[in-house]
């Protein structure tokens, strides 16, 4: 059955917990969200975040041992997300783990968030090294060779905001609720995507790298158009443009994991991220990958969000690697793979 691990992850808005084993087994995972608390901010603030992480926390680790049926000396280790993310949530986190550790006497292995998402195919489906992995969330964006545990290849990614972002931001200059990702999918089922010409940033240049953030720019100047001769945007209009910005975020998604697979051809192509639950997005990834004779993997949606069974299988595969961490285990904000 391998190693028992708890995991702890609170790298941005999600306070998490959960117990998994290294036969694949998620014995538990529990997420404590915080859309409602941020949703009149217009994005996570990073001070409420902190705050909500130090409050709900160790519930989540007690509920998860609880779901497991599990006390925390029947445990092999305690792997915790020690960065990148907002400094609030990520030291609530690892002061949380190193004490759990410390009391327990359980080894403590820090994980690199971006770990925890790239080795998230293994968990769920076992898949062997190597693989390629497309990260796309609304903090994160990078194409990844996955060679080993700790041995990952960054092959590009955004220049500046990361897709969940822009479609954050697209939603916000439409007037639609948050997480824009979810709603603007929704809206742009009625709507054309040919309409408006927007631009597919990058595509021109040579390489994995990307850029959303004129794809932004470009809808609000639409919008403003829109509103300057009609006086406001009409369902229709905010549907279109939808579609449009929708189909451009998928093509260049497309058009750059074409570039990855032809530049370092992988078996596997795996997803992860909250935009990963866009359809649009997975048809083409999956036509992509189908072209280059890898096969698509997109975990379910409830391990390609922000989760800790994540966290927890990257301690153990980093754990079993020989990855040991004392008590002097940093909180990095920043922690490129
Ligand atoms: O991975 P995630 O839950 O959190 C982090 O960013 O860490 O991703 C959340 C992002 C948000 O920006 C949200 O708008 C986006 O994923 N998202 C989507 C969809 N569902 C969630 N984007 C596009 N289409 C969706 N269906
Ligand atoms: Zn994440």
């Amino acid at each position: 059955m391998g190693l028992t691990f708890l995991g702890i992850e609170s790298s941005c808005d999600d306070s998490a917990a959960a117990v998994v084993r290294g036969d694949r087994a998620i014995l538990a995972s529990v997420v404590a969200g915080q859309t409602a608390l941020h949703a009149d901010f217009g994005g996570v603030v990073p001070e409420i975040a902190a705050r909500a992480h130090a409050e709900r926390l160790d519930l989540c680790v007690e509920e998860a041992l609880a779901q497991a049926g599990l006390r925390l000396p029947d445990l092999d280790g305690i792997a915790v997300t020690a960065g990148p993310g907002l400094i609030g949530g990520v030291l609530s986190g690892v002061m949380l783990a190193k004490g759990l550790a410390a009391g327990s006497g359980l080894p403590l292995v820090g994980v690199n968030h971006l770990a925890g998402h790239a080795l998230t195919p293994r968990l769920t489906d076992g898949v062997p090294f190597p693989y390629l992995m497309l990260l796309v969330s609304g903090g994160h964006c990078q194409f990844l060779r996955v060679d080993g545990p700790q041995d990952f290849t960054r092959l590009g990614g955004t220049i500046d905001d990361a897709p969940g972002e822009a479609f954050d931001k697209a939603a916000k200059l439409l007037g639609l609720p948050q997480p824009g990702g979810p709603s603007v999918e929704a809206a742009a089922r009625a709507g054309d995507p040919r309409r408006f010409a927007l631009p597919r940033p990058l595509l021109d240049r040579p390489g994995c790298d990307l850029s959303f953030s004129g794809l932004k720019t470009a809808v609000l100047r639409q919008r403003d158009d829109l509103v300057a001769a009609q006086g406001g945007l009409h369902e229709q209009d905010r549907a279109d443009l939808c579609a449009g910005f929708q189909a451009a975020v998928a093509e260049v998604l497309a058009e750059k994991t074409r570039r990855a697979l032809a530049l370092t051809p992988a078996p596997v192509l795996a997803v992860a991220g909250g935009v990963a639950a866009n359809e649009t997005l997975r048809a083409a990834l999956q036509r992509v990958a189908a072209e280059a004779g890898a096969t698509f993997l997109a975990p379910p949606l409830r391990l390609c969000t922000d989760n800790a069974a994540m966290i927890a299988w990257a301690g153990i595969e980093a754990y079993q690697a020989g990855r040991r961490d004392g008590m002097e285990l940093a909180a990095r904000p920043r922690w490129p793979l």
